[in-house]
């Protein structure tokens, strides 16, 4: 009886251990699956919504997403080439520079427009990391990338 008694708890002991090892060996193969890594790289940071919210606040003075104000309408920037809007007269600054609006170039010319194009004709910034990416992802939803 004391024997079968031990022989139990040992195998219920080996089931723990076994069933540890498979669970730290599962987590251990997702963390470091190459899908799991592409799926956060494709997944844009900042939320659109708070984005949004942001974007009427703080470029609403200046932009729309359809019609030149101040500055030039802001629906097809993301994913295309700075100072592509035809009927927006740009600073020379901006038509020269020849950069493609995305995620990055987006973050360094909100937080500071002269570290892209110096001498351009946008006077503002975002100092708030979360408030750029948020901005961001917004102005990507809307082009549709
Ligand atoms: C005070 C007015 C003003 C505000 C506020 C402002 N902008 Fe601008 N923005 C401009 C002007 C003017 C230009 C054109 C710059 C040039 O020609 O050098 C511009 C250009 C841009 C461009 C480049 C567009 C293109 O066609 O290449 C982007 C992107 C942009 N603004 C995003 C924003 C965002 C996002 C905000 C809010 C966080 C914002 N701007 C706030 C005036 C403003």
């Amino acid at each position: 009886m004391n024997q079968f008694k031990a022989a139990e708890w040992i195998n219920a002991r080996g089931k723990i251990l076994l069933s540890a090892g498979v669970s730290a060996l599962a987590a251990l193969l997702f963390l470091s699956s190459p899908s799991r890594v592409q799926a956060v790289g494709a997944q844009p940071a900042g939320d659109a919504d708070a984005g949004k919210v942001l974007f009427e606040k703080r470029c609403g003075g200046c932009h729309s997403l359809d019609t030149n104000k101040e500055g030039p309408a802001l629906r097809h920037a993301y994913g295309g080439k700075a100072a592509s809007v035809s009927t927006f007269k740009y600073s020379k600054a901006l038509l020269s520079v020849g950069v493609t609006w995305d995620d990055a170039s987006l973050d360094k010319w909100l937080t500071s427009t002269d570290s892209v194009a110096p001498e351009n004709d946008m006077d503002f910034q975002v100092a708030n990391a979360t408030e750029r990416s948020n901005i961001i992802r917004y102005l990507k939803t809307v082009a549709g990338k």
